[in-house]
């Protein structure tokens, strides 16, 4: 056997393995987030231009993880640039409203079925966290039902449920009355209806509109729907999280594909083209829990509060609003799905030509390879996302250093700037890494 995928890695990021005793100085693990921790050492990034990345090495890379699905657009789109630098010289914070702000949400309004009303934040996980605690005020009720295994960021009430077992929490440090006031349930209509007839208690249900981890556990067909009508009937308040499928699903998100309006949605980065940020829009009634009447007693007692200093800030301000008004044609949309099935396709061709006991699946512009067997009917999320980490890693790396990069695990997702030959030169990387793998006994033909 020649080199190791491992060697590989090794010999072509010199720089990045230089860098790495510092970053293990300063971080945790050496990374600001645990989705980069990487062994031995996670690539170091300098810049990205369209569908393309490069490292501090120079290798250049096709990207599938885009800014962890936020640059629909694809790296540096012009006109999210021009958009910052003409933001930049007029400041960055003023603590008062903004006339690009304003913009802003007028665009989402406009595009976002559900969004009678707009609340900006600073992030994902801030939007999901507010829109928990505008159900729980709307109603006045503690809980909120969530699905066993979907994200919806790392704050206190989106640990329960988070990561196998779904009965222990992704994270220590979770507050007991934390932990009590959120019901993990299998994404399951029969379950979902059997528990509101039965508890009083309910104030939301929150759900991650492509399934769980964007769609790698997929949600079960009219499972959305269901849970529209049940807490229609039921009176609580319908959270869908579309952080990740807002703008990317349609123009609309996923909310406009399947044509129902949630009580309440959360945004984020699409929203900003890339840059941080978030939003919570909903019904109006809903939404008004927010609002400062001038009635000194309902304000003070009655209402939702909620800060943020980098709220709507004019530098996400100014690229939301370039990034939204080139989301709003769909046109990026339609390629990236084009260009994610033609993917698709290929990466299953390249499977069957090895002979391995995988499999391709996804949405909208996403995909992801299942190394377990030839096909996920019926498989749960501890299957879906327990394949083996050297399988993960292995994968990972074979594919990056033949000049392809993943966003996490076995997936991917697209922007509207890959082309054909984008796709058609990955392919020949996956066939290089199944060809890899196989020598390396990572995986095996079945
Ligand atoms: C569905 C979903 N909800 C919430 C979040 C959290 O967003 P952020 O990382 O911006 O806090 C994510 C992040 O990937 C997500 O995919």
């Amino acid at each position: 056997m020649g080199e190791t995928i491992r060697q590989a890695y090794i010999r072509k990021n010199p720089r990045s393995a230089e860098l790495y005793p510092r970053f293990e100085a300063v971080f945790p693990t050496g990374v600001s987030h645990d989705m980069r921790v990487a062994d031995p050492f996670p690539l170091c990034m300098a810049r990205g231009q369209g569908a393309r990345k490069w490292d501090v090495d120079g290798n250049e890379y096709i990207d599938f993880g885009m800014g962890s699905a936020s640059l629909l657009l694809g790296h540096a789109h012009p006109a999210v640039v021009e958009a910052l630098i003409k933001a930049a010289p007029d400041g960055s914070h003023f603590g008062q409203p903004i006339e690009a702000e304003l913009e802003w949400g007028e665009r989402v309004h406009n595009l976002i079925p559900c969004a009678e009303k707009v609340r900006f934040v600073a992030s994902g996980a801030e939007a999901t966290m507010l829109a928990m605690r505008l159900a729980r005020g709307y109603t006045g009720k503690e809980k909120i039902i969530r699905w066993e295994s979907h994200y919806h960021g790392w704050h206190d009430y989106a640990m329960p449920g988070n990561l196998p077992p779904f009965d222990v929490p992704a994270s220590v440090g979770i507050p007991k009355g934390t932990l009590e006031s959120v019901l993990v349930l299998p994404p399951d209509l029969d379950v979902m209806e059997r528990t509101l007839a039965t508890s009083q208690d309910i104030a939301g249900v929150i759900t991650e509109g492509s399934g769980a981890s964007y769609g790698t556990v997929p949600r079960q067909p009219g499972f959305v729907e269901g849970v529209r009508s049940l807490t229609q009937r039921y009176g609580v308040v319908m959270i869908l999280d579309e952080v990740i499928t807002g703008f990317r699903w349609s123009p609309g998100g996923l909310q406009q594909k399947l044509g129902i309006a949630p009580d309440l949605c959360t945004l984020a980065k699409i929203l900003t083209g890339g840059l941080p940020g978030g939003a919570v829009a909903g019904r109006d009634d809903v939404m008004h829990i927010l609002a400062r009447t001038g009635d000194s007693q309902r304000d003070r007692f009655q209402r939702v509060s909620h800060g943020g200093t980098f709220n709507a800030n004019p530098y996400c301000a100014a690229t939301g609003n370039a990034a939204l008004r080139i989301a709003a044609t769909g046109e990026m949309q339609n390629r990236a799905d084009r260009m994610a099935e033609r993917l698709r396709r290929g990466l299953q061709k390249v499977i069957e030509q090895h002979g391995v006991p995988a499999c391709v699946y996804g949405e909208s512009s996403t995909f992801h390879v299942y190394f377990g067997g030839g096909s996920i009917e019926g498989l749960d999320a501890n299957t879906l996302k327990n394949v083996p980490a050297t399988i993960q890693n292995g994968f990972r790396q074979a594919l990056q250093v033949r000049g392809v990069d993943l966003m996490s695990r076995c997936s991917g997702v697209l922007s509207g700037v890959h082309t054909e030959a984008d796709i058609d030169e990955s392919l020949q990387a996956f066939d290089g890494a199944m060809k890899a793998m196989l020598e390396e006994g990572l995986i095996r033909q079945s």
